[in-house]
């Protein structure tokens, strides 16, 4: 894969904009081109089987586009799909955001103590927990489903009353003494400054967005495949439903206009057998 080629950024829909944007800026020369399945979120609340086989089909897709490289945005399809991705798509490198943000969670603690606030199918996965022990066996990690919060971001009510409300009562229930408070879903980091204001003041708040857009940019470079051009990256947005809605909602994460640049696609979604089997049988 040539280093012209663009780089793959894949989310279950706009909260990985918050990922594409620290990418956007680390590598000002790349394009990207961004594929949110906004037909199928959430992806949170989801099966494992059922994100690997849209993960699957959204890397097959972005791998027709000659990417070289995706990153795979989605903290619920990082969770449960990356190895389903090795298995399916083998020629294909990518990587999560997990890896990057359990690392910078274990370089921020000091006392050991980490909370993760996550959607329901990656607490269920229980990554965070695993890669965070791996790093430091003494760690105390406790993980939070907090679905509401991604409807939170999504309807733009990052901050006021509504949003310090749901926050404080996500937070109420952490029983863990954390000095670290990760952010282990996309649209999190939007209603950071919130978390900061009810969080105590040395907490320190991990959001993988600007981690694994570092990370990228060392694994393009030791693949000696970051991209040569001069001038300023272009960029594509892909979405499987509602542009529009789409393009609005990625004003406020993106903090500019990107209608111009966003195009309904289609997603081609295999299914395994079994699964078509159990269906016809419901049926
Ligand atoms: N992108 C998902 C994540 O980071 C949040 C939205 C969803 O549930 O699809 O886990």
């Amino acid at each position: 894969m040539s280093s012209q080629n663009p780089i793959g950024v894949f989310d279950s829909g706009v909260g990985g904009l918050t990922v594409y944007r620290a990418l956007r800026e680390a590598l000002p020369h790349e394009d990207f081109i961004y594929l949110g399945d906004t037909a199928r979120l959430p992806y949170g609340t989801k099966s494992k089987e059922t994100v690997e086989r849209y993960t699957v089909s959204a890397a097959q897709l972005l791998r027709e586009k000659e990417i070289k490289f995706l990153v795979v945005a989605c903290n619920t399809a990082s969770a449960h799909a990356l190895e389903a991705l090795q298995r399916d798509v083998p020629d294909l490198p990518y990587c999560g955001v997990i890896a990057a943000g359990a690392e910078a969670a274990v370089k921020a603690t000091k006392n050991g103590r980490i909370a993760v606030l996550a959607t329901e199918g990656t607490v269920r996965s229980g990554i965070y927990t695993d890669m965070i022990y791996g790093l430091r066996p003494d760690a105390e990690v406790q993980m939070l489903a907090c679905n509401l919060l991604v409807a939170l971001a999504e309807e733009g009510w990052c901050e006021g009353e509504e949003a310090e409300a749901v926050i404080g009562r996500y937070l109420k229930r952490l029983t863990v003494d954390y000095d670290t408070l990760v952010l282990g879903c996309t649209h999190f980091p939007l209603l950071a400054p919130v978390m900061r204001k009810l969080c105590a003041p040395h907490v320190r708040i991990v959001d993988s967005a600007s981690v694994t857009a570092r990370a990228v940019m060392d694994l393009l470079t030791a693949r000696g495949v970051t991209n040569p051009q001069e001038q300023a990256g272009r960029d594509s947005f892909l979405v499987t439903d509602l542009p529009e809605r789409f393009a609005r909602l990625g004003k406020n994460f993106l903090g500019r206009e990107i209608a111009d640049k966003v195009a309904l696609t289609g997603l081609s979604v295999f299914y395994p057998i079994n699964i078509t089997n159990s269906l016809n049988r419901v049926a």
